[in-house]
């Protein structure tokens, strides 16, 4: 039987944190051992947003970087710059003769902003480019593209998705053929909620990530900054309601975990030991993927060379699909 098809899109906005890493990039990569996996980065989506060269150029690389530091094996899954793949921009062209305006009127994104113009009493489209209210349709282009089985995505993504696909129907309804498969999305995220230092969902707005690639002083010091409650090291301690222990699971063994879970409830651990527990396996596993990012940063031509083939091949798939849309619309 073929392979499903698995394609995402990485926004580069910088360099990730362990709740993307738990709950995007390691589920992606799993993905990619059963399926067939292409992930590229989205620097178009970006640029709605990014308007500094210099630093486009810069997240690109540390996005990239980051991925194959996690072990994204380029001979095995299709890593691809959105940008050096310009059949992406063609395709979206063509969507946008099958997008009713009303659909981007409903989009999420969109619709915040105007919400928030409103009650600002500006005016209503403040502050939105074209690119940011047709972001659905390139979207769209980017995962019709590539016969996409599933998208791997957070929840705020889905409803892209759903007008990835209605677009994509109402193109196979007026055309009576299957020009297009349909994707479906994907949970990634929902299923591990990683908790950040503060004990809320660790996110880069409340300020209490910790970076993927933080050094070991640094992240010894993050570390030591997870908040627990006032209890001495005597007492007894839940693991289940604490913020350590929880990242502890996503990081050590069963074994460890089960050891760690026996030290909490019997009392006699202070914070400051689970804190050093938490910080050796975090180190453990991520050590040799920090030094394998560094390495790559430091060697950007490299990265370049890897994009540049990914994107090759993906511009020869792409040109086999855009070739037959166009002789079912009429333009070949
Ligand atoms: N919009 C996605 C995000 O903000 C990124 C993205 C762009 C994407 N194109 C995609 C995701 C195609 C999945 C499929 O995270």
């Amino acid at each position: 039987m073929q392979k499903k098809v698995a394609l995402t899109g990485i926004k580069p906005t910088g360099i990730p944190h362990i709740g993307n890493y738990i709950g995007a990039i390691k589920p992606a990569l799993k993905l990619s051992e059963t399926c067939e996996a292409r992930y590229f980065i989205a620097d178009y989506h970006a640029l709605n947003a990014i308007k500094d060269a210099e630093r486009l150029r810069e997240l690109t690389y540390e996005i990239a970087a980051a991925w194959l530091a996690c072990g994204l094996d380029p001979e095995k899954v299709l890593i691809y710059r959105q940008s050096q793949v310009p059949e992406t921009f063609e395709l979206m062209t063509m969507l946008l003769a099958f997008t009713p305006k009303g659909l981007m009127n409903r989009a999420h994104a969109y619709k915040a902003i105007v919400q928030k113009n409103k009650e600002d009493g500006t005016d209503i489209d403040d502050g939105v480019n074209m690119g940011l209210f047709t972001y659905p349709v390139l979207m769209a282009a980017d995962i019709l593209l590539f016969d996409t089985d599933y998208v791997p995505v957070g929840n705020d993504q889905f409803q892209h998705i759903e007008m990835a696909v209605d677009i994509a129907q109402s193109f196979n309804f007026i055309y009576k053929t299957e020009g297009f498969r349909l994707p479906q999305p994907l949970a990634t995220e929902e299923t591990k909620t990683v908790v950040g230092l503060d004990g809320r969902k660790m996110s880069k707005s409340y300020g209490n990530i910790i970076p993927l690639f933080a050094s070991e002083s640094e992240l010894k010091k993050l570390i030591m900054r997870i908040v627990t409650n006032s209890q001495t090291l005597e007492e007894p301690k839940d693991p289940d309601s604490c913020s350590i222990f929880a990242l502890y699971k996503l990081f050590a063994s069963k074994e460890q975990i089960e050891i760690l879970h026996n030290r909490y409830i019997t009392g006699g651990m202070g914070w400051g030991h689970a804190k050093t527990e938490l910080y050796e396996v975090m180190n453990e596993e991520l050590k040799p993927l920090r030094a394998k990012f560094d390495e790559l940063m430091q060697n950007k031509d490299c990265i370049d060379q890897i994009l540049l083939q990914g994107s090759q091949k993906a511009r020869q798939l792409a040109a086999i699909k855009l070739a037959s849309l166009r002789k079912i619309v009429g333009l070949s």
